[in-house]
């Protein structure tokens, strides 16, 4: 299998051990030119399907382009620019939409929450497939929506990509730092609370 440098500066400085999947998942913006296997993606959007979601709704719904097709070409239309210059290289573009009703045709207001967490589910499928995933809200929704038809009551609320990486040399040079700099978070115990809010888990 190929190595990049990108893979290993990506490899993030853990405070806690975590499955090696969640560490090495990281969105890249070089890929390589290899298409992504038919099989590869049944089993990444499986892993999409079993996601949890507020009374089973599923609100979740994907609209896949392939480098070279028309829906990729209008997929790729929506994005600005900055996202244009990297994208180009992406074999798989995919529109994350969500529907915003339930089945009463009143507000679902888990749709978005439910939206991730079957792109985040589907992000490790990949990871574990050998594909990288890179999730965009750098493109126009509205026209995304009208050139795909899609009803009012669905909502195009990301775009990402899929594909295996590609070396950081085939990027713009204004890219390089940002593909080669390594990951940084805040610390958990910033955003992990017990007691009140702000009082740090003392666990952490
Ligand atoms: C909802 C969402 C929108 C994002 N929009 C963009 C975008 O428009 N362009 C881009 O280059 N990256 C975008 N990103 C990628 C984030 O910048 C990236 O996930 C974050 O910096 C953490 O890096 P990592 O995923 O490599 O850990 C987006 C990510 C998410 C989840």
């Amino acid at each position: 299998m190929t190595t990049h440098n990108s893979e290993s500066i990506k490899q993030p400085a853990l405070d806690f051990p975590v499955h090696p999947l969640i560490a090495s998942r990281w969105s890249p913006r070089a890929y390589d030119s290899k298409s992504v296997e038919s099989e590869k993606l049944q089993r990444i959007f499986e892993a999409a399907r079993w996601a949890a979601s507020s009374s089973n709704i599923q609100p979740w719904y994907f609209l896949v382009g392939f480098k070279g097709d028309d829906v990729y070409r209008k997929i790729f239309e929506t994005l600005v620019e900055f996202n244009r210059q990297w994208v180009v290289n992406a074999p798989v573009l995919v529109l994350a939409i969500a529907k915003t009703t339930n089945n009463r045709g009143d507000l679902n207001k888990s749709n978005a929450y439910d939206l991730g967490q079957a792109v985040a589910t589907l992000s490790l499928q990949a990871m574990s497939e050998g594909i990288y995933t890179h999730q965009m809200g750098g493109f126009n929704a509205p026209a995304a929506e009208l050139a795909f038809n899609i009803p009012e009551e669905y909502k195009v609320l990301v775009v990402f990509t899929l594909g295996y990486l590609g070396d950081a040399e085939i990027l713009n040079p204004n890219l390089h730092e940002l593909e080669l700099s390594p990951r940084t978070r805040r610390p958990a115990s910033e955003s992990v609370f017990t007691g009140s809010f702000g009082h740090s888990a003392d666990f952490l």
